[in-house]
C-alpha cells in the first residue's frame, strides 16, 4: 500500500486567507434577480445587485421552465456590459444557441454585433468526446477561460454531461465546479428535473449532486392551472400557466427565499415580477370586490 502523503499546502492559518477571500459582490443579470441576493453590513441589509460573484449557481427546473431563456439573458446582458462570457453547450448545438443568443439580443433592444466578440462558445453538444471525457473537456475549458480571459461561465446543461450515466454526476460536477473556482468564474448550471422529481425541489438528474456541491440553487417551476382551487388562489382560468422563480438557497450570502412570479414574453425573454405572495393577496383582494 501507498505511504500516506501529508498535504502541508492544504494546511492555512485562517488568516493567511485575507488575501485570497473575494469580496461579496453582484454580477447584474439585468432582471429583478438582482434584487433578490443580499448581504449584511453594520446590521443593515445590501443588496448585491446580482448573483454573487465567483459564485457556481444551479439553474433546476423542468422541461420549459425557462432554464435556457434565463442564462441566454444574462449572458447578453453581461456581454453588453463588457465581461466575457464562456458559454458550454451540451444540448443546442452552436448554430442554434447563435440564432437564439442574436434573436434575445435584439429583442433586448442589444446591438448583436456588438456583443459577439465577447461571447466564446464550446460545443459538446456535438462532440461526443467533449461530453464523455472528462479530462478533456476539463482542459478544453480551462484553455477557453485562459486564453479568452472570461470572467463567467454558463454551461447549458451540466445534465448532458451524464445523460446516460447519472451515478457519475457528483464527480463530474465536482470536477467542473473546482475548476470554475479556481479560475474564478461567476458560473450559472443549467440542471434538468427528471419526470420523477417534484418541482419545487432543488432535486435534478443525479440526485442532489449538483445542489449539494455548488454555492447556490434557483428552482425553475411551471405550473399548469388544472382546479378550481387554483383558479380561485391564482385568480387565473384553468390550462393557464404560473411560473415562478425561487432561490433555494445559497451558502455565499444572503437571499429572498419567497417564489417570484415569473413572465416569459412573446420575444422569449424572462420578466420577475413580484413576489408570489403578494401576487395572490392582490388577486384576493380583487375577488372580494
Ligand atoms: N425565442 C423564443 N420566443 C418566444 N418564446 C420563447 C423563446 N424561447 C423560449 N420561449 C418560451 O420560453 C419557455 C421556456 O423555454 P426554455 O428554453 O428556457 O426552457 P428550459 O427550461 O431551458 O427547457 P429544457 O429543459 O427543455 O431545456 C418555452 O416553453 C417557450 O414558451
Ligand atoms: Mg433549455
Amino acid at each position: 500500500m501507498e505511504e500516506p502523503k501529508i498535504h502541508k499546502e492544504a494546511v492555512k492559518e485562517l488568516s493567511e486567507l485575507s488575501d485570497i477571500t473575494p469580496a461579496i459582490e453582484g454580477v447584474s443579470t439585468g432582471t429583478r434577480l438582482d434584487e433578490l441576493f443580499f448581504k449584511v453590513e453594520k446590521g443593515k441589509k445590501k443588496s448585491l445587485g446580482g448573483v454573487p460573484k465567483g459564485g457556481v449557481l444551479n439553474i433546476v427546473g423542468v422541461p420549459e421552465s425557462g432554464k435556457s431563456v434565463l442564462v441566454e439573458q444574462v449572458a447578453i446582458h453581461q456581454a453588453s456590459l463588457g465581461s466575457k462570457i464562456l458559454f458550454i453547450t451540451t444540448e443546442s448545438p452552436a448554430a442554434f444557441l447563435y440564432t437564439a443568443l442574436k434573436g434575445k439580443a435584439e429583442a433586448m433592444g442589444i446591438d448583436f454585433s456588438k456583443i459577439e466578440g465577447k461571447m466564446v462558445v464550446v460545443d459538446a453538444s456535438m462532440e461526443e468526446r467533449l461530453r464523455e471525457d472528462l479530462p478533456s473537456l476539463l482542459a478544453t475549458l480551462k484553455y477557453a477561460i485562459k486564453s479568452r480571459k472570461t470572467t463567467i461561465c454558463i454551461v447549458d446543461s451540466i445534465t448532458g454531461l451524464y445523460e446516460h450515466r447519472e451515478i457519475m454526476a457528483r464527480s463530474i460536477v465536482r470536477r467542473i465546479y473546482n475548476l470554475l473556482k479556481r479560475e474564478m468564474q461567476t458560473a450559472l448550471l443549467v440542471s434538468q428535473k427528471r419526470s420523477s422529481q417534484a418541482m419545487e425541489t432543488p432535486e435534478a438528474a443525479g440526485g442532489l449532486a449538483v445542489a449539494h456541491i455548488v454555492d447556490g440553487t434557483i428552482v425553475l417551476e411551471k405550473r399548469i392551472i388544472t382546479t378550481k382551487f387554483e383558479e380561485n388562489l391564482y385568480g387565473m382560468s384553468v390550462g393557464e400557466i404560473l411560473r415562478t422563480l425561487r432561490i433555494d438557497g445559497c451558502r455565499l450570502c444572503g437571499h429572498d427565499p419567497r417564489p417570484w412570479v415569473v413572465r416569459i414574453t412573446d420575444e422569449g425573454l424572462i420578466e420577475i415580477i413580484e413576489p408570489l405572495v403578494d401576487f395572490i393577496k392582490r388577486e384576493r383582494k380583487r375577488g372580494e370586490k
